[in-house]
């Protein structure tokens, strides 16, 4: 098979975990896709709202834990531009706990050092999430720890869209023009994509930046998912043997 690599588009960078770089796993960015809220809540006959909220506690678990491990970025999907065809209840649910994390949350980051990224169109959002959103932006823009690059109305086939029009509008259509328009453009390449559910799919999350990644799937639900399943996802992933398309 052939696999062609760009050095450009992918620095492979040696990091030095001591001075905050990947930890002894190697990855520097994870992403997840968080799948399986609901069928959490109908396992325990209640409502898909609070299978999302069990969902949102566990991000902030996760978050928290993430930081720890030496990774530089971690990217969760947590409203894709598909989402929209979900019953305007579920929709003003997962809004609700958006509003509530970003509250609630953005003390925390500004304090742990973490910077807040949002990939996806999230402007069309309501006024008042999007006002939350770049406030919350603008107050952790220098931090330098660990990017939450949280995905909101995200579609890769759209992002893709948006990247090649803006290269195109500069002159030739390059992967290394593409890639200085993705939403994760100033991020780490992905190293390790985690989805949840059993599930084995990637749902329109982070087509282009996935070309390399390791995969890693888990039939552990999203509510159920644990900071030691993820530090297990990250030591697999550090026996992995990556080649990028060489020998
Ligand atoms: C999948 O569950 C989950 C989502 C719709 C996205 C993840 C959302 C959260 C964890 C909550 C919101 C996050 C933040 C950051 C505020 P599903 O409903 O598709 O589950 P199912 O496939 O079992 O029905």
């Amino acid at each position: 098979m052939i696999g062609l690599r760009s050095s450009k588009a992918r620095p492979q960078k040696q990091v030095d975990p001591e001075n905050g770089g990947a930890g002894h796993h190697g990855a520097r960015h994870v992403a997840i896709i968080m799948d399986g809220n609901g069928r959490w809540a109908k396992k325990k006959h209640l409502p898909r709202a609070l299978g999302h909220k069990k969902g949102v506690e566990v991000v902030r678990e996760i978050v928290r834990h993430a930081a720890t491990t030496g990774l530089e970025a971690l990217s969760l999907y947590a409203f894709s531009s598909e989402n929209w065809k979900r019953p305007e209840d579920e929709i003003n649910d997962l809004m609700g706990l958006l509003r509530a994390f970003i509250k609630s949350d953005i003390e925390e980051f500004a304090a742990n050092d973490v910077r807040l990224r949002i990939i996806g169109n999230y402007k069309v959002l309501a006024p008042d999430i999007v006002e939350m959103i770049e406030d919350a932006l603008a107050r952790t823009a220098h931090n330098k720890r660990t990017t939450l690059a949280v995905a909101l109305n995200y579609g890769s086939q759209d992002e893709l869209v948006r990247a090649a029009q803006a290269a195109a509008g500069e002159g030739a259509i390059t992967a290394e023009a593409i890639e200085r328009h993705l939403d994760t453009a100033d991020m780490p390449p992905l190293d390790l994509l985690i989805r949840t559910s059993g599930e084995q799919r990637l749902s329109n999350f982070m087509l282009w930046q996935a070309a390399y990644a390791e995969l890693w799937f888990t039939d552990t639900l999203w509510p159920d998912f644990t900071p030691a399943e993820f530090d297990t996802a990250l030591a697999e992933f550090g026996k992995r043997e990556r080649r990028f398309g060489g020998r």
